[in-house]
């Protein structure tokens, strides 16, 4: 069934999504997510990036129907996330998978096939061409509760497309793979893309977002502290990049110099370009930090305590140990 807002230009609209999680007595404990206006388009790869505990996973299941906002509008394809209509258009592939151990890879695959009321044909060519996407065409036969970490991540991004969703929501989709699978992963959601389709992830690893990601938003106590296409968020207008292949140390010199005699005031930085937006994620959280901002994530880590490295080094430990020993068989 096609809903009369199918032609819309965006599949996600959020307006003041607020989530608050209570106490036992119903007292307001964490305001996870506050106010937040979202639009993630049709067909476009959709970032969302922040700290521990600033709200991204509590989006996401709100916009999948799993958690209720406490405040606020969501609209998923021009509907409710609850409606079961809408569930069928989507693939999620949660921070956690919540697999059945007992299974294996293919029939895990089948279960969730069969859930999607796909033919039974259908069903089997789409597992073998995701087992074979995925690489785990040979332990297929595997229980899922004996697979590694990155192999059940594997596993479940397999779960998600067996739909062939239209919208996949993908929280942190690389947390534990290998440099490979991430790098595989990555070129399965570019894919994705450049098919059509509409991606939201979740990550940590910023230069694998802006590899991948049309636009994105970073999140700080549940609110959108900075959202736009990567390019935008990162041009900044009184500065200069110059990009070029991996320079030998003489040239940049060569560079650096010419650039001080022609420019006397001018700063200049070298580095390599794929920091740019983890130094631009930083500056977000910290000013967000700086103003005060309230979150119920993660603080800043701090120094390390005091009390590691200080202990007595081993051999004087065994030393002490072995005279200790030596006196009370003595007495
Ligand atoms: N079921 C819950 N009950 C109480 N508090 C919750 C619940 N789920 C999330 N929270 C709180 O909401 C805040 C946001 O959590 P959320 O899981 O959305 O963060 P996140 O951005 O996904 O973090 P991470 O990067 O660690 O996955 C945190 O303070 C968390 O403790
Ligand atoms: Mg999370």
């Amino acid at each position: 069934m096609v809903s009369a807002s199918d032609g819309a230009s965006s599949v996600v609209q959020t307006v003041g999504l607020t989530k608050t999680f209570k106490d036992f007595w119903r007292r307001d404990r964490v305001m996870a997510v506050r106010d937040l206006n979202l639009e993630i388009r049709r067909g476009e790869v959709f970032g969302l990036l922040g700290p521990n505990g600033s709200g991204k996973s509590t989006t996401i299941k709100m916009l999948l129907g799993l958690l209720y906002p406490s405040r606020g509008r969501i609209s998923v394809f021009g509907r409710p996330p609850t409606d079961v209509e809408v569930k069928g258009r989507i693939g999620f592939l949660p921070e956690e998978s919540h697999l059945y151990r007992f299974l294996n890879a293919r029939e895990t695959l089948d279960l969730y096939g069969r859930l999607f009321k796909l033919h039974p044909r259908l069903r089997a060519e789409r597992t073998e061409k995701l087992l074979e996407m995925v690489g785990l065409k040979r332990e297929a036969r595997r229980r899922i509760g004996e697979y590694s970490k990155g192999m059940a991540r594997r596993i479940g991004l397999a779960q998600a497309l067996i739909n062939d969703p239209e919208f996949l929501i993908l929280d942190e989709p690389t947390a534990g793979l290998d440099p490979i699978g991430m790098r595989q992963i990555k070129d399965v959601i570019r894919e994705l893309g450049e098919k059509g389709k509409t991606v939201l992830l979740s990550s940590h690893l910023l230069a694998d977002v802006e590899d991948i990601c049309d636009r994105v938003c970073i999140l700080y106590g549940g609110q959108v502290q900075a959202e736009g296409t990567v390019d935008d968020l990162l041009s900044q207008e009184d500065r200069t990049q110059i990009l070029a292949d991996k320079l030998r140390p003489e040239t940049i010199e060569r560079v650096e110099s010419v650039i001080r005699e022609m420019e006397p005031n001018c700063a200049v930085q070298v580095g390599s370009p794929t920091d740019r937006l983890e130094n631009f994620f930083l500056k977000t959280v910290e000013s967000a930090q700086a103003s005060n901002i309230h979150s119920a994530g993660a603080q800043a880590g701090g120094a390390l305590p005091d009390f590691l490295g200080t202990t007595e080094r081993a051999e004087d430990v065994v030393s002490s140990l072995v005279s200790a020993a030596a006196s009370s068989t003595r007495t």
